[in-house]
C-alpha cells in the first residue's frame, strides 16, 4: 500500500520553527511563523487567559460535546467583537458565528460551504496571499484565481486590484484580508475599501473576509472598520475570525466562521449547512479556547485586562517597525526599507529576494519566509542593530 506514497516537503512556514530550534547559534533570530514574542523571546500566555483558565478549572462541570456551532456564548461575544456591540445584524439575527478549529478551520469550512452550496463559483485571492489560502481552497475543490495586490516593486497596487476585480465573473467569491495583510503588511486605506465595495456590488461578488489579526493593526475597533462597512452595505458576507494571535491562543485552535445573511430565516438555512459540513470535517469543535474567550469577553475586568495586553502587543510591534527602519539608517538603507514602518500587523514584506533570505539564514541565523516575509513580532529592540547589520550585509 504505502510503497507508492512519496515524500513531500514540509510546510514552508511551520518547517522554519523546526530549523530554528535546531540552530545552535546563540545569535539566531526567528522571524518566521506568525507568533508574537516578548522581550525575552517567549510567546506569553496573556494574564487574562490564565485567569480565565483558572476560573474554568474551578467551575467546569462537564466535558461532554459542545454543539455543532460550538459554544453559544463564545459565538455571540465574538460576533459582537467583530461586527460591533450594537450591530443591527445581531439584533435582527442576521449574523451568527460557527466555532471552528482556528482561523484555518473557518477558512476550510467556508471553502467546503462554497463548493457544496454555491457550485461553480471560483474564489479569487490577492497576489500574494497566505500560502495556505492557495492550497486550502484548491483542496476544498474550488477554482482558485488571483487579483494583483502587491507588485514586483513591493508596493500596494490598488489600481491593478480594482481593475482585476472589475472583470471577475459575476457571483464569484473574493477573499479580502480585513487588516494586517498576510504576508505583505500592506493594508487598504478606507477610500480603497469603498472602491472595492462598489466593485463587489457591481459584480455581485461574495466577499470572504479573513480577519486573523484583529487588534494588531490600528486597534481593535479600528481594524474592524472595513468588515463593518461591508456588513452594513451588503446583504451577504462570510467572515473568518481567529483568536490565535489576539488572545495568544495559537495551539488551542480557536476561531469562527461568521455568516451575515439577508434575513434571519436564510441565516438558519446557511447555518444548517455549516453544521452538516463541519460534522464531516471535525464533528464538533474543541471547547477550551472558546470557553476562555467567552469568559474574558463576558467579564468587564478580564476584558479590560485583555484589551490592555493586546494594545501592549500592538504598540510594541509598531515600535519595532520604526526601530528597524532607524537601525537601517546608518547603513544608508532607511529609505529603501521605509515601507516596514508603514505596513501593519505582524508581517512585513521586506522586498528581500529569496537568495538574500537564504543568505540571512545561512550566514546570520536569521529565519524568515523565502518570499521575504519577516515576522516583525518575533523581534526585540535589543536585536535591531544586529538584524540591520545582517540585512545590510546581504544587500551589498
Ligand atoms: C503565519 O502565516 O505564519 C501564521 O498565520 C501561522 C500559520 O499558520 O502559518
Amino acid at each position: 500500500h504505502f510503497a507508492q506514497v512519496a515524500r513531500v516537503p514540509g510546510d514552508p512556514i511551520l518547517s522554519l520553527m523546526e530549523a530554528y530550534r535546531l540552530d545552535t547559534n546563540p545569535a539566531r533570530l526567528d522571524l518566521g511563523v506568525g507568533v508574537y514574542k516578548d522581550a525575552q523571546g517567549l510567546t506569553p500566555i496573556p494574564r487574562a487567559v490564565k485567569l480565565a483558565e483558572q476560573r474554568l478549572h474551578d467551575s467546569e462541570l462537564t466535558k461532554t460535546y459542545v454543539g455543532g456551532h460550538g459554544d453559544a456564548a463564545f459565538g455571540e461575544r465574538l460576533s459582537q467583537l467583530v461586527l460591533g456591540a450594537n450591530s443591527p445584524l445581531l439584533t435582527e439575527q442576521r449574523a451568527d458565528a460557527t466555532q471552528t478549529p482556528g482561523g484555518t478551520g473557518a477558512l476550510r469550512l467556508a471553502g467546503d460551504f462554497i463548493r457544496h452550496c454555491l457550485p461553480g463559483r471560483g474564489i479569487w485571492l490577492s497576489d500574494p496571499t497566505w500560502p495556505i489560502h492557495e492550497t486550502l481552497f484548491a483542496e476544498a475543490g474550488l477554482k482558485v484565481g488571483h487579483y494583483p495586490y502587491v507588485g514586483a516593486d513591493n508596493r500596494l497596487d490598488v489600481e491593478a486590484m480594482i481593475a482585476a476585480l472589475t472583470h471577475l465573473p459575476k457571483g464569484d467569491v473574493v477573499l479580502l484580508h480585513a487588516c494586517c495583510h498576510n504576508p505583505t503588511g500592506f493594508d487598504l486605506a478606507p477610500r480603497d475599501w469603498k472602491r472595492v465595495l462598489e466593485v463587489v456590488k457591481a459584480r455581485e461578488l461574495l466577499p470572504l473576509i479573513d480577519f486573523a489579526y484583529q487588534g494588531f493593526g490600528d486597534g481593535l475597533e479600528e481594524d474592524a472598520w472595513a468588515v463593518r462597512l461591508f456588513a452594513d452595505e451588503l446583504p451577504e458576507l462570510l467572515i473568518t475570525s481567529s483568536c490565535s494571535k489576539n488572545f495568544g491562543l495559537y495551539r488551542e485552535r480557536t476561531g469562527a466562521l461568521i455568516v451575515c445573511a439577508s434575513d434571519a430565516e436564510k441565516l438558519i438555512d446557511v447555518r444548517s449547512q455549516l453544521a452538516s459540513i463541519a460534522r464531516n470535517l471535525w464533528s464538533t469543535p474543541p471547547a477550551h479556547g472558546a470557553a476562555v474567550v467567552a469568559q474574558i469577553l463576558g467579564d468587564e475586568a478580564l476584558k479590560g485586562l485583555w484589551l490592555d495586553e493586546l494594545e501592549g502587543m500592538r504598540l510594541r510591534v509598531a515600535s519595532l517597525r520604526r526601530g528597524l527602519v532607524e537601525a537601517l539608517a546608518p547603513h544608508g538603507l532607511s529609505e529603501r526599507f521605509a515601507h516596514v514602518a508603514e505596513q501593519r500587523g505582524m508581517f512585513s514584506y521586506t522586498g528581500l529576494s529569496p537568495l538574500q533570505v537564504l543568505r540571512l539564514r545561512e550566514e546570520f541565523s536569521v529565519y524568515m519566509v523565502g518570499s521575504g516575509r519577516a515576522n516583525v513580532a518575533g523581534l526585540d529592540a535589543s536585536r535591531l542593530d544586529q538584524l540591520a547589520e545582517a540585512i545590510a550585509r546581504v544587500c551589498l
